[in-house]
């Protein structure tokens, strides 16, 4: 779902050398970025720059690590969802979010690499997942708030990704697109019912509302000279829109939704700009970002380590699926 950190190296990685090739394929190289920023889809068989493939590996497994570490603070709250209705609907939301991880993957897999080593980097802690993912969710009206927020910075997120050079990329984040509407929807649906409820409920939701706000605000990433990655990947049609262009959308959309919900956001600065056509906001505590992103958040070692109890309780499923796979080879893939 959720783009936050993509662009941003593992500290071991550093940024991608595009210069670092023969004199031939820089300017096979060339060629390629005039394409690709252009607005030419590249597809898996076609030649692509090795720092090019190295970037989409590191952004599509991010993301995909991302989609699969998201079901982990909304699984906390299936057994006690308040009615059965909410239960269901978060059930279908959580199935989504491991069928979004699941396209992911396989979009990673088109650039040569297997899910097993992508699943060893998370597991490893060498990749990232959106460092959202590492706060608690602490009442049911969290599960709301990140229906609302943290699904709606996705979507802004990912919009353009639709767009983006890698075909494999870019078709599943349609459907992934779509589906995350939903999300959103079923977030402010869940909110506006416990807003029209009790003053304990109002003010269970505002609370949420003002732990998430500013971390929400964080998954569009650094601003865009603090951007490491930013310009390759404009450059290359991966990226359309820079980060803080993306988070004033998404202020300006919440600002809009937040009248109508009747919560605020705790931010003092947050003001219409009339010259400017959008509204003003304080200044983020990108000293917090980083901490969560390097490993220190509230919750980052517990994602961890359900996903790798995660793994390592399926491992008999890997097992038997493998085994029945031996014994009857799919026609398709025995005619291949
Ligand atoms: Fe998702
Ligand atoms: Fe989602």
């Amino acid at each position: 779902m959720y783009t936050q950190s993509l662009d941003i190296p593992s500290p071991a990685e550093g940024v991608p050398d595009p210069t670092a090739l023969p004199l031939d394929e820089l300017a096979r190289s060339a060629a390629f970025n005039e394409r690709a920023g252009s607005g030419e889809i590249v597809e898996a068989k076609d030649w692509m720059p090795p720092a090019y493939r190295k970037t989409l590996i590191r952004q599509i497994s991010q993301h995909a690590h991302s989609e699969i570490v998201g079901m982990l603070p909304e699984g906390n709250w299936v057994t006690r969802a308040p009615s059965l209705k909410r239960k269901t609907i978060l059930l279908a939301k959580i199935q989504d979010e491991g069928g979004h991880g699941l396209y992911l993957y396989a979009a990673a897999e088109t650039l040569g690499v297997s899910r097993d080593e992508l699943q060893a980097a998370l597991h490893s802690g060498k990749a990232k997942y959106s460092s959202i993912f590492n706060y608690p969710t602490l009442t049911w009206a969290d599960i709301g708030v990140v229906g609302w927020l943290v699904d709606g910075a996705a979507i802004i997120n990912q919009v353009p990704l639709c767009r983006c050079s890698y075909g494999p990329y870019a078709r599943a984040m349609v459907r992934i697109c779509r589906e995350e509407s939903f999300h959103q929807r079923q977030g402010f649906d869940s909110l506006l019912a416990m807003m029209q409820g009790t003053p304990a409920q109002r003010a269970m939701v505002q609370d949420a509302v003002n732990r998430w706000w500013w971390p929400v605000l964080m998954m569009f990433g650094p601003h865009d000279k603090d951007s490491q990655n930013s310009e390759l990947s404009t450059k290359w049609g991966i990226k359309r829109i820079s980060n803080d262009d993306l988070r004033q959308q998404f202020v300006d959309a919440a600002m809009a939704q937040s009248e109508v919900l009747g919560v605020s956001f705790p931010d003092p600065h947050l003001q219409w700009n009339a010259a400017r056509g959008h509204y003003d906001f304080g200044p983020i505590d990108w000293a917090e970002f980083w901490n969560v992103v390097n490993g220190h958040g509230p919750c980052n070692r517990e994602r961890l380590q359900a996903r790798v109890a995660a793994w390592e309780e399926g491992e008999w499923v890997r097992a038997a699926a493998s085994a029945y796979a031996a014994k009857h080879p799919a026609p398709a893939r025995a005619a291949a």
